[in-house]
């Protein structure tokens, strides 16, 4: 299946960064929000990024114009209609995404793949909200999504050769590595990555180390971009806990038992960088 022109659910951060990722590599894209608020604050958040980009001369001004010219904001999802492919990037609520998934499934060709870029609910019950669970697949993105090099892909149990095949050459097309993961909890990244983050914050919160020394000794000593506070504060406290959360409820497994101090910071309202508060201060 040729995919030409691809929807895009949620113009939030994730969805922001899918959107303008496929605009870049060649993709017509619908990109959709529940309000012209919303929609106008991430479409303006890409041309940010694409300004940037050709200031430090990384982009041609007229490549940073054809990728805008290929993105079309919509807040009626009736206009998904023509659309190939279409990435729900939602916030993680299961009756949210059930019924985006049941007017997709309306709106949307016979042809089409429907894929949620959800970070741990269950795939197979996403798909049960359509009449073609075979045509539906987990594309997960990372954070910056431009700069990320991975989309972990996610097979369900009813999920189709045509759509996997599919859903590998176009991750491919957008210069991305791919992995593939089975759909239970975590999938495959945020699996190995909970317990890692709740043993950081754990060992914060028994006074082994400062927050400094704790990721300074992953940055430094380990080599990784963030050490694992900041990289909880990035993805923001709330998802680190309802990730952790998700994945507690289906394996009993301690190590995803959310330490005691992330609970009480996410009950605070200190959601990491996007509410300027998280182990460190953002204002
Ligand atoms: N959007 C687009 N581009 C961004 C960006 C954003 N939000 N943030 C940074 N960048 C770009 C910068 O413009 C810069 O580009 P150039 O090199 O071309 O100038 C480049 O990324 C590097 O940025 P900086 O120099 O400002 O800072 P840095 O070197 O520290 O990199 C980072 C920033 C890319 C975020 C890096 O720190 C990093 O890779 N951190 C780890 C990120 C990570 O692990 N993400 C996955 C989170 S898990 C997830 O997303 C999924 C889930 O389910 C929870």
């Amino acid at each position: 299946m040729q995919i030409k022109k691809v929807g895009v659910v949620g113009c939030g951060q994730m969805g922001a960064g899918i959107v303008q990722t496929c605009a870049q590599s060649g993709y017509e894209v619908v990109a959709s929000e529940i309000n012209e608020d919303l929609l106008q604050k991430g479409l303006a958040g890409i041309k940010k990024i694409l300004d940037k980009n050709v200031e430090k001369g990384k982009m041609a001004k007229a490549d940073a114009d054809a990728t805008l010219a290929r993105i079309k904001g919509t807040t009626n999802m009736n206009d998904f209609s023509g659309c190939d492919l279409v990435i729900e990037a939602a916030v993680e609520k299961m009756p949210l995404k059930k019924q985006i998934f049941a007017d997709l499934d309306k709106i949307c060709p016979k042809h089409a793949i429907l894929a949620t870029n959800t970070s741990c609910l269950s795939i197979i019950e996403i798909a049960s909200a359509t009449k073609r669970p075979s045509q539906v697949v987990g594309l997960h993105f990372f954070n910056p999504v431009p700069i990320m090099k991975i989309v972990e892909i996610v097979r369900t149990i009813a999920t189709n050769d045509e759509t996997m095949e599919a859903s590998k050459k176009f991750s491919l097309s957008l210069n991305k590595e791919i992995v593939i993961a089975k759909d239970t909890p975590g999938f495959l990244v945020n699996l190995l990555l909970i317990p890692y983050l709740y043993q950081a914050i754990t060992t914060l919160q028994n006074g082994v180390a400062s927050r400094e020394d704790i990721d300074a000794a992953i940055r430094l000593g380990l080599n990784h971009p963030m050490g694992p506070l900041t990289l909880a504060d990035f993805i923001g406290l709330d998802t680190v806990l309802f990730i952790g959360q998700a994945i507690y409820e289906e394996w009993k497994d301690p190590r995803y038992v959310p330490p005691t101090l992330l609970k009480q910071m996410v009950i605070s309202g200190w959601y990491g960088k996007k509410s300027g508060k998280g182990f460190y201060d953002y204002k």
